[in-house]
């Protein structure tokens, strides 16, 4: 850290501006995390068109781009250094159907509306989350659908209490870089799941991930049953599809706990004992749910939404979901 970033960030631009997020370099790779859960979620991409909100340094909205060659992306971000080396990236890797936007979540609307609006780790760090997703539900189409990802209440508190430490010190120490070396916190690269999701991870890009874990002026981190506060009003449906956990991450099937698919979490993988696993079973769907973020305790987890026809081209794992526990849906599955 050099001497001026040793401040606290006075909001959440100049954070980013400062610590550009996930990887401060156009010579990493792409991480394809996001878009393999955009591949679960949803068939039949081609000739949409995608939102990527809050796109960072693209890392993410490049291996969509890549994944998705015939479907259109908009990366937005509010962070000029952000999208500077966003834009090099999509460069790098010959991305034509790739464009950026520096604009902000909440602020002018763009006059355009997607088929998909992709966001990730980032409506959780908005000054009113559910603001942010109504600005995001009118850039949609009456048949379009959200793929998100937010931060775990459970798996993230000791972080959370961390940063709030952090906050509190230095309000009269301001040399937040001696204070995070002093109290030795550091983020794991993995804790969001395994090190394949990011790669040449060198200083600076640690650094990034250290500020973006204990710097931030913002962070919200749910329960799943905070869903409907946060989507209900603008959607009719909404499921969990996805969890992580330090170096971990998986896939949730609620139709069939028996699922071994790769990455699916299984009833066995969550509760060895037959006993316990019975039990589970015998739950209502939405209660699992519960119980999985009880016992697994993640870090993140993803959520798709929709409105309209969406729900025609999501994948029979998502279609399943919405049928069997629909975080919207009010009094239960
Ligand atoms: C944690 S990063 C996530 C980047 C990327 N989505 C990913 O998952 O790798 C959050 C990003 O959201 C952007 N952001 C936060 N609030 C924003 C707002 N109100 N308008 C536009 N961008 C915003 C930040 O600049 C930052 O690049």
């Amino acid at each position: 850290m050099t001497r001026s970033e040793h401040t606290y960030p006075g909001d959440v631009r100049e954070l980013y501006e400062r610590f550009p997020y996930p990887l401060p370099t156009s010579a990493a790779e792409p991480i394809f995390d996001t878009a393999i859960g955009v591949d679960l979620a949803f068939h039949d991409l081609d000739g949409r068109r995608v939102l990527d909100a809050g796109c960072g340094t693209g890392h993410r909205l490049v291996a969509l781009a890549l994944q998705f060659p015939d479907t259109s992306f908009l990366g937005l971000d509010f962070s000029s250094r952000s999208i500077s080396v966003a834009e090099e990236l999509a460069g790098r890797y010959g991305c034509a159907n790739v464009e950026f936007v520096r604009a902000e979540i909440g602020g002018t609307p763009l006059g355009r509306r997607f088929d998909v609006i992709t966001s990730t780790g980032v409506i959780h760090h908005l000054p009113d989350p559910a603001a942010g997703v109504t600005w995001l539900a009118g850039h949609l189409e009456p048949d379009g659908a959200m793929y998100t990802w937010f931060y775990h209440l459970y798996g993230e508190y000791d972080r959370l209490l961390e940063r709030r430490l952090i906050r509190l010190l230095a309000d009269t120490d301001g040399d937040v870089g001696r204070l995070l070396g002093d109290l030795k916190l550091s983020l794991s690269m993995v804790r969001y799941g395994s090190d394949t999701s990011h790669s040449a991870v060198d200083d600076e890009a640690h650094l990034a991930a250290t500020a973006d874990a204990y710097l931030h002026p913002i962070v919200n981190a749910y329960e799943f049953d905070a869903v409907p506060g946060l989507f209900a009003e603008q959607f009719p449906w909404a499921v969990v599809t996805g969890v992580n956990w330090p170096d971990g991450s998986g896939t949730i099937n609620v139709a069939d706990w028996s699922d071994t698919g790769f990455g699916v979490i299984t009833a066995e993988r969550l509760f060895a004992e037959p006993g316990t696993r019975a039990a589970f079973l015998a739950l209502d769907p939405r209660a699992q749910l519960h119980c999985l973020e009880l016992a697994l305790r993640p870090t993140g987890f993803s959520v798709v939404c929709g409105r309209g026809a969406s729900l025609g081209w999501c994948t029979t794992r998502i279609q399943q979901s919405v049928a069997l526990a629909n975080l919207c849906r009010r009094g239960g599955a």
